[in-house]
C-alpha cells in the first residue's frame, strides 16, 4: 500500500534524493528539506465531491475540514471512499480539525484596513486553539502509520498544544521542549492538561528546536515541528477551504503571520501543486508578515542586511547568507523580542520552503511592530472574533501594504488568523490603557 504512488523528496533540485513514505525523516542525507510528492494528478472532478462532503452524513472524515480533502494529501495510499480504511490510518480528533474555519468578513476590519474584499480565516477555532491542528493531525497520521509510541516538539506553545492534544487522543506518548518563561500560559496549560512531558529550555524557540531535534534523535521520537514534511501537507487544507469558499477562484493576496514559515512554505506547496495540477489558473501572491522583533525573512527577503535580496533562485539560494546572519546575530547577542511570543523565532527552520512558496507566488515580506500587532487583535475582537497577538498582524500588514500601494483596493484578499487568545492578559492590559487606538477601558 505504502509503496506507490507517494514519496519523500529533497526540495533541492540539485540534490533531488528521494526515500519511501515509511521512511521517517525530516530531511535527506544531505540535510535538506524534504517534500511529499504525489505521482498522479488528482482529477478535478474532486471539487463537487469535497463541497457534497460538507454535509458528511456522521463521517468523521467528511466532517474534518483537513480530511474532507483528503485525496489531495493521500500519503498513506489508502481507498479514501473506504471508511474502515480511513478509520484504520487517519488521526482525527472525531472530525474536529478544519470544521469551522472558512473566509468570514469582518466589517470593522475591512472598514478599518480600507479594503472591501477582505477575508478572515480564523484558524485559532480548531480544537486545541490553533492551525497547527491542520498539520498536527496528518503529522500524527504518519507517526502512527510507522508505529511510533513517542512524539516530540518544541514550541512557542500552539505546537505543544495541539501535538499533546492528538497525543493523548491516540494514547502516545508526547515530550514538548519550551523556553522557559516565553509561552502564553493558556498554551503550557493545555500541554499540562493533554499529559504531555514538558521540558523547559533555558533560551528562546530556536534553542529549544535545536535540543528537541538531538533529543528526537538519541531518544528515537518522532519530530511533529512543521521540518516534517507531514505537517505541511494537512496544513495546505488551510488554502483550500479558503479556496473552495471562493468557488475555486484564487484570491489576489493570502497573508500569513511568519515564524518558522511552516504555514508560508504549505502555503506554496498547495498553490504549486493545485497549479501543477490544472485545478487554478492564477497564482495569489503570499505576503509574510514578521514581528519588527524577530524579522529574520523581512530583513534577508528585502535586503535590509547585506545588500543581496535573498531568493530561492530556482532552487540555489545564497544560503551563506543565512549563515552570515545567523552569526551577526550570535556575535552581537540579538535575540528575538517580541510581546506575540508565538512568533518569536529568529532561525525559521523552512525558510528555504518559505523562499521558494515567495518565489512562485512573487510574494513580498513585510514587519510590523507589537504596537500595531495588538491593536489588529483589538479590531478581529470587535468583530466577535477573537484572535492572538501575532495573528493581530495579519490586518495590520494588510493596512501597511494597502498605504504602500502593494495591495490594491479592490484586491481580494484572505488572512489567517493563525490562533486564539491563550493569554488573557493581553487584552486585558490592552482595553485598561485608554491610550491604546481601541481600548474601552473600564469604568468604576
Ligand atoms: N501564528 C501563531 C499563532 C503561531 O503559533 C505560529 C507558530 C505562527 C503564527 C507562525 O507560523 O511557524 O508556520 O510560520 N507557532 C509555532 C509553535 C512555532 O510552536 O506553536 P509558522
Amino acid at each position: 500500500m505504502l509503496q506507490s504512488g507517494a514519496l519523500q523528496k529533497c526540495i533541492e533540485p540539485t540534490c533531488g534524493l528521494e526515500y519511501p513514505i515509511s521512511d521517517i525523516r525530516i530531511e535527506c542525507d544531505r540535510g535538506h528539506l524534504l517534500d511529499i510528492k504525489y505521482k498522479t494528478a488528482p482529477s478535478t472532478s474532486l471539487k463537487d465531491v469535497f463541497y457534497k462532503r460538507r454535509n458528511h452524513a456522521n463521517n468523521i472524515f467528511n466532517e474534518s475540514g483537513v480530511w474532507r480533502f483528503r485525496e489531495l494529501l493521500n500519503f498513506c495510499q489508502i481507498e479514501t471512499e473506504n471508511f474502515e480504511e480511513c478509520s484504520k490510518y487517519l488521526v482525527s480528533l472525531d472530525g474536529a480539525e478544519g470544521r469551522l474555519s472558512k473566509p468570514y468578513h469582518m466589517s470593522k476590519v475591512s472598514d478599518y484596513v480600507g479594503l472591501k474584499n477582505l477575508w478572515l480565516q480564523p484558524e485559532g477555532y480548531n480544537p486545541s486553539g490553533s492551525f497547527k491542528d491542520n498539520g498536527m493531525s496528518t503529522a500524527v497520521t504518519h507517526a502512527k502509520l510507522v508505529n511510533i509510541k513517542k512524539i516530540i516538539c518544541a514550541s512557542t506553545g500552539n505546537t505543544s498544544a495541539s501535538a499533546a492534544m492528538y497525543a493523548a487522543n491516540e494514547n502516545i506518548e508526547c515530550d514538548v521542549y519550551i523556553p522557559a518563561g516565553e509561552v502564553a500560559p493558556g498554551k503550557l496549560s493545555q500541554a499540562f492538561q493533554f499529559g504531555a512531558q514538558v521540558i523547559e529550555i533555558k533560551g528562546n524557540f530556536d534553542d529549544a528546536l535545536s535540543v528537541s531535534l538531538k533529543k528526537a534523535n538519541e531518544v528515537g521520537g518522532y519530530t511533529v515541528n512543521s521540518v516534517n514534511p507531514y505537517r505541511i501537507e494537512g496544513q495546505k487544507t488551510i488554502v483550500f477551504r479558503a479556496l473552495e469558499h471562493l468557488d475555486w477562484n484564487p484570491p489576489d493576496w493570502i497573508v500569513y503571520p511568519g515564524g518558522a514559515l511552516g504555514n508560508t512554505s504549505s502555503c506554496g506547496k498547495s498553490l504549486m501543486e493545485l497549479y501543477e495540477w490544472g485545478w487554478i489558473k492564477k497564482i495569489p501572491r503570499i505576503a509574510v508578515v514578521n514581528s519588527e522583533g524577530a524579522n529574520t525573512l523581512y530583513a534577508l527577503y528585502n535586503g535590509k542586511f547585506e545588500d543581496t535580496k535573498l531568493r530561492w533562485n530556482k532552487g540555489k539560494p545564497d544560503v551563506e547568507i543565512i549563515k552570515r546572519y545567523y552569526d551577526h546575530m550570535d556575535k552581537n547577542g540579538i535575540r528575538p523580542k517580541t510581546k506575540a511570543t508565538a512568533i518569536q523565532i529568529a532561525r525559521p527552520a523552512n525558510i528555504l520552503k518559505g523562499l521558494r512558496a515567495l518565489e512562485f507566488t512573487n510574494g513580498v515580506v513585510t514587519q510590523v511592530s507589537d504596537q500595531e500587532m495588538m491593536d489588529g487583535m483589538a479590531l478581529v475582537g470587535l468583530n466577535g472574533f477573537d484572535c492572538e497577538m501575532a495573528s493581530g498582524a495579519v490586518p495590520a500588514s494588510v493596512k501597511k501594504l494597502i498605504a504602500e500601494e502593494i495591495i490594491k483596493k479592490d484586491d481580494v484578499v484572505v488572512g489567517i488568523l493563525t490562533g486564539r487568545q491563550k493569554d488573557a492578559s493581553i487584552p486585558v492590559d490592552y482595553h485598561k490603557d485608554s491610550k491604546n487606538k481601541f481600548a474601552n477601558p473600564p469604568k468604576s
